[in-house]
């Protein structure tokens, strides 16, 4: 049977490619393969984990293109080769442009460590803790042009009334390394 093949675009750390990747070689994901992994920031330590684990890299500047249609353009092509059939954006900084948006429409995926449309941004721990919520929580949804909008594929809540940021942080990350992979099997099965 043809596998899945899917890309996860990241700029950072990599915690929940790794997540992902590792729940499709083990079979968490069934017939999945991680067939590219898609880095905007060169040297940034989700390609060390790539190259650990095998998974083929897609490194690029973007201040070498003109243009996000330039990169976004050469990005596609190179998904289009592969035959990508879901894009999981994981901590990818980055608003896809209308090249990419339009292209893989309806098949670009993001994970955001909050419960959406709670605490859209890059500091959605940060602003949530700050806020004094007592139940934070993970979102798996479709993106679209705005910054973590687009439909919303699953939730998990993470109850914490302590007052420690790290243990909060590490608690949420745990959650989205388990809701991720296991919505991506879910969309992958339908
Ligand atoms: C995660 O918290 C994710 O929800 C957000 O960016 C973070 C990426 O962390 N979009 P990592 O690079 O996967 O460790």
């Amino acid at each position: 049977m043809k596998k899945h093949r899917i890309a996860i675009f990241a700029s950072g750390n990599g915690s929940n490619f790794e997540a992902i990747a590792t729940a499709a070689s083990s079979g968490l994901i069934p017939d999945c393969e991680a067939a590219l992994c898609v880095c905007d920031r060169p040297g940034a330590y989700v390609v060390e984990r790539a190259h650990r684990l095998g998974v083929p890299v897609l490194e690029f500047n973007p201040r070498e293109f003109a243009s996000k249609r330039d990169f976004e353009r050469m990005i596609a092509d190179e998904l289009d080769r592969l035959g990508v059939e879901l894009v999981c954006l994981a901590g990818y900084m980055r608003i896809v442009g209308e090249e990419l948006l339009g292209r893989y429409h309806g098949r670009i995926v993001n994970i955001h460590p909050a419960l959406l449309p709670a605490f859209p941004g890059a500091n959605a721990i940060g602003d949530a803790f700050d806020y004094g919520v007592k139940v934070y929580g993970v979102t798996v949804h479709y993106i679209d042009s705005t910054v973590d909008g687009g439909t919303i594929i699953a939730q998990a809540a993470v109850p914490y009334e302590g007052r420690d940021l790290d243990e909060l942080t590490a608690l949420i990350h745990n959650t989205e390394h388990v809701l991720y992979p296991a919505t991506i099997a879910r969309l992958l099965s339908e």
